[in-house]
């Protein structure tokens, strides 16, 4: 039996197991690590037999990130924060832990990317799960974060949990023609059917930025559609995801991974 997962639906296309493969070869830890995909209404049973059969450690992706923040015993600082677990532990007294990498997993490929600085104007677009989890690591690190959404209201229902910081606010589409900034994220789903948010073309300047939170073989629908707009810096999410992977493991394991060397092993076999 693996004793770390990663369950989901759909998750055939999930990284996660190849890159904690990477990870156990490089650190000299092993650990072996599965994948599950899981109906939607069958997720707690699973993960409780998983963790009742010996699992200790367990990642968890769409849909069901929010589902497994009521279902932890205990969470971390930034699990609470966020609203959602990604991570989740067996503690020795047999409890859940569950944490939330996303937000650190991004910030610091920013970083790495130099996309990111303390005076940044970042434009996180979309308002579900995977925006919730980066706002506030966002917002802890730049000088202004402005949420937007195809659905305006659960922008503003989002940021509502934010109103003592006041370098988060929102902005529906139709006001953002006037302003600049120096990233624009896309933390929709859209890529996922092949599609992109439709934004207005005046926010790309010659300056700004692009990140996609979503990643796939080749440019991401949104990656392309910056190109064509004239984006010289453009980034998927898959340096995140080896982020994220690698807090994950550092959790599980008390040992912080390499990230780069598994970035470049992955973007090699993408690339054949
Ligand atoms: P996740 O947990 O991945 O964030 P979610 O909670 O279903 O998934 O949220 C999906 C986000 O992507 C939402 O912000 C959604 O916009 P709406 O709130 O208007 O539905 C956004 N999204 C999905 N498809 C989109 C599209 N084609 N264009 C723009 N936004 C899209």
């Amino acid at each position: 039996m693996d004793t770390f997962i990663v369950f989901g639906n759909p998750i055939k296309h999930s990284q996660s197991p190849r890159i904690h493969e990477l990870f156990a070869a490089e650190t000299g830890i092993h650990h072996s690590y599965g994948r599950m995909l899981v109906p939607l209404d069958k997720f707690e049973l699973a993960l409780r037999q998983f963790f009742d059969m010996g699992g200790l450690g367990a990642n968890i992706t769409l849909p069901f990130k929010e589902f497994t923040f009521s279902l932890c015993d205990q969470l971390t600082e930034r699990a609470s924060l966020a609203g959602a677990v990604n991570t989740v532990k067996k503690q020795p007294d047999g409890t859940l832990l569950g944490d939330n990498t996303d937000g650190i997993g991004l910030v610091s490929d920013l970083q790495r990317l130099n996309l990111l600085h303390q005076d940044s104007r970042v434009l996180l677009v979309g308002a579900g799960g995977a925006a919730r989890g980066v706002i506030l690591p966002l917002a802890a690190y730049c000088c202004k974060v402005v949420l937007t959404n195809r659905t305006f209201l659960r922008a503003q229902e989002l940021i509502r949990f934010y109103h003592h910081l006041d370098n988060i606010s929102a902005l529906p589409l139709d006001c953002l023609y006037s302003q600049e900034y120096n990233l624009i994220i896309n933390a929709t789903s859209a890529g996922i059917l092949g599609d992109v948010p439709v934004l207005p073309a005046s926010l790309i300047t010659p300056t700004v930025c692009c990140y996609d939170m979503f990643y796939q073989k080749g440019d991401t629908p949104f990656i392309a559609w910056c190109r064509q707009q004239g984006v010289r810096r453009c980034a998927d999410g898959l340096g995140m995801l080896v982020g994220q992977a690698a807090y994950a493991f550092l959790l599980w394991h008390g040992v912080f991974p390499s990230i780069l060397p598994v970035l470049e092993t992955l973007r090699a076999e993408q690339s054949t």
